[in-house]
């Protein structure tokens, strides 16, 4: 925009010049002359919007924010050194708890505002949800990687394809997908004893814990999305049974063998990539990098093109039986129907999604599979984490569960949801472990600075990892599409605002001077803000509000149950690594310690 503005004023100049002057100038002259008018405007131009525009000019420029800014990355390297995603953000709530809004600087010191009040967050999500967009740099990245579907969609388009799919995990669809979870989740409960069998003492086992619920939430999805079963924890079982310390799915990037790969080791080439693979997926959003020849991109276009052609051949053969039974008047629908039965149902003529485009298909159930997948996993290792370190808490979650057991032997979903102590609890380690959905940062402002710090290796770079694509994230980000209003601030068209969901999260005006700690027991009396959904964000609100929260309630839920019942975390064997910077709040790594109930 700035390239164009200066290009038409220097031309008009020099055109202007050139009519009021009596002597005529050449064509190359006058190119020249523009050229010169042209880099001089366009320098000077740069240096007032990096430089003067938001410390004299800016409207936000009195807004509370951060002074320690680098004079050109604004908080840029303050991101990088910090030990967590979240931890900035934290930092300026605790310094700023009652301002609506906060502003900081990035990149060249352009501004960016952070919502900080439950009107102001509101305002953005709720409010003036279409009136926002996610940015063009995300959705095409995003895109690159799980296709066409809701996630990467804006506006009228998003209104009519969430429509559409509200019905897949609405509470009684979910409702449906019960028994695939509690299965699941008793296939964990199996591999745990597997785990235990494998130790010299046959008594304490150790559980890599982020992997571990990570097969139990992409066999979920597998099974409900698809309706086939992957059996990443029947196999890792087996894997323990034979006394193997490498799970049969480990997924190495720099494998070059031939033959199909496993559904988890696609996956893991979009999901897992190596930190060059990122870099290339991230410039590959500007210009066209996937045929140059690197492993990591051979790795990539293996995984995708394995993923696509399988995933179109299921999703239309599904369409073909379905349409075929239908009109003869054979088709019946199934109460345990998965995802994608769901949506060929919904295609049928009369259907509400029907004509929908086969690369829309595709889309939606690439990413219902990649939101549901790691997210909820990060939540329920978090969760082991949070038993491991407490057991006080531990022990009153165990206490609820086993008396309510010996009342309820066999549990439904609707029953275990009424125990409070259990809500109290998934909502606790939701409020302070939050991950919320992947969001990537912008590759040139954030993501290339990482790059470049990790290849010169500086001293703060040495927990700098450039895991940028991964399933949990703190942040949402969003561009005024056109002017708004944030909590009584008039909003240009074009600001960048920021959202963490931490802040109002741990905010200690609303959540109380103990906000840092864990207490399930805050949910049973809550104050009217701490009622209010957005002091809670952790799923977002608005109609862009997560689609699969009613199904990652049941899934943390049931697993909870199937796990505390029978076994009783011991430590922490391995601290979690969370990869920063980022706006990612992963706990890689963690390994907790596991006994049987009456081992201990
Ligand atoms: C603890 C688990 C989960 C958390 C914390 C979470 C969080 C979120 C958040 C914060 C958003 C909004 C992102 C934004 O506005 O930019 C979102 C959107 C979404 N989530 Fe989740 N999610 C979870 C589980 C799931 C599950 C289980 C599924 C699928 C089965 C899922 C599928 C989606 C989809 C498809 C969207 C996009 C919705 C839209 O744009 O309309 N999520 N999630």
């Amino acid at each position: 925009m700035d390239v164009l503005t200066c290009a038409a004023l220097s031309l008009g100049e020099v055109q202007l010049a050139n009519g009021l002057s009596k002597t005529k100038s050449g064509t190359v002259q006058l190119a020249s002359n523009a050229a010169i008018l042209f880099l001089g405007q366009y320098l000077l131009l740069k240096f007032y919007r990096v430089f003067l525009f938001h410390r004299y000019f800016s409207p936000f420029r009195h807004l509370p924010g951060p002074k320690d800014n680098h004079f050109l990355f604004g908080q840029s390297i303050n991101f990088i050194r910090s030990e967590s995603p979240n931890d900035l953000y934290i930092k300026w709530m605790k310094q700023w708890p009652d301002a609506p809004i906060i502003r900081y600087l990035g990149v060249f010191n352009r501004e960016v505002l952070v919502v900080n009040s439950l009107t102001s967050y509101k305002n953005l999500v709720q409010t003036n949800c279409y009136a926002l967009a996610k940015p063009g740099w995300w959705r095409g990245v995003t895109r690159d990687i799980v296709g066409d579907g809701i996630i990467v969609m804006e506006g009228e388009e998003h209104r009519t394809h969430r429509k559409m799919l509200s019905g897949i995990l609405s509470a009684p669809s979910v409702k449906k997908l019960e028994p695939v979870v509690w299965e699941k989740a008793r296939e964990v409960g199996r591999l745990f004893d597997s785990a235990i069998a494998a130790t010299p003492d046959g008594k304490t086992g150790v559980i890599p814990s982020s992997d571990t619920f990570s097969m139990f939430t992409l066999d979920i999805m597998g099974r409900i999305t698809l309706g086939f079963d992957m059996n990443h924890l029947g196999s890792t079982a087996e894997a323990y049974q034979q006394g193997k310390s490498e799970t049969s799915h480990s997924y190495s990037p720099s494998s070059s063998k031939e033959i199909q790969p496993t559904f988890h080791e696609a996956y893991m080439s979009l999901f897992g990539q190596s930190d060059f693979g990122n870099l290339l997926m991230f410039v590959n959003a500007y210009f066209p990098v996937r045929w140059l020849p690197f492993e990591a991109n051979r790795i990539y276009v293996r995984g995708a093109k394995w993923i696509n052609r399988t995933l179109l051949s299921i999703i239309r053969k599904r369409q073909e039986e379905v349409r075929r039974d239908t009109e003869a008047g054979k088709y019946e629908k199934q109460n345990s129907r998965d995802m994608l039965t769901f949506l060929v149902e919904e295609t049928l003529p009369g259907g509400p999604a029907e004509g929908l485009k086969e690369n829309h298909f595709l889309g939606h159930i690439l990413q219902l599979m990649a939101g549901g997948v790691d997210t909820t996993a990060s939540m329920i290792s978090w969760s082991s984490y949070v038993m491991a370190k407490h057991h006080d808490i531990q022990d009153k979650l165990q206490a609820e569960i086993l008396d309510f057991l010996s009342r309820v032997p066999e549990p439904t979903y609707p029953d275990i949801d009424t125990l409070p102590y259990l809500n109290g609890f998934v909502k606790e380690v939701l409020r302070l472990y939050c991950p919320g959905k992947t969001i990537l940062p912008p590759f040139w402002f954030d993501v290339l600075p990482r790059y470049l710090a990790l290849l010169h290796q500086p001293p703060w770079a040495k927990s700098c990892h450039l895991l940028i694509l991964s399933e949990t994230a703190t942040t949402i980000h969003r561009q005024a599409l056109q002017a708004i209003v944030l909590d009584g601030l008039p909003v240009p068209q074009g600001t960048e605002i920021d959202a963490a969901f931490a802040m109002p999260m741990r905010n200690p005006l609303i959540w109380g001077d103990d906000a840092e700690q864990v207490r399930p027991e805050r949910w049973l009396h809550l104050t009217a803000a701490q009622k209010s959904p957005y002091a809670f964000p952790c799923f977002n609100n608005g109609p862009r509000m997560c689609i699969g929260k009613n199904l990652a309630y049941l899934e943390m839920k049931v697993v909870l149950v199937e796990i505390v019942r029978q076994y009783r975390f011991v430590g922490v064997v391995t601290e979690p690594k969370i990869t920063s910077p980022s706006l990612l709040l992963h706990g890689h790594g963690l390994e907790v310690s596991v006994e049987r109930i009456g081992n201990a």
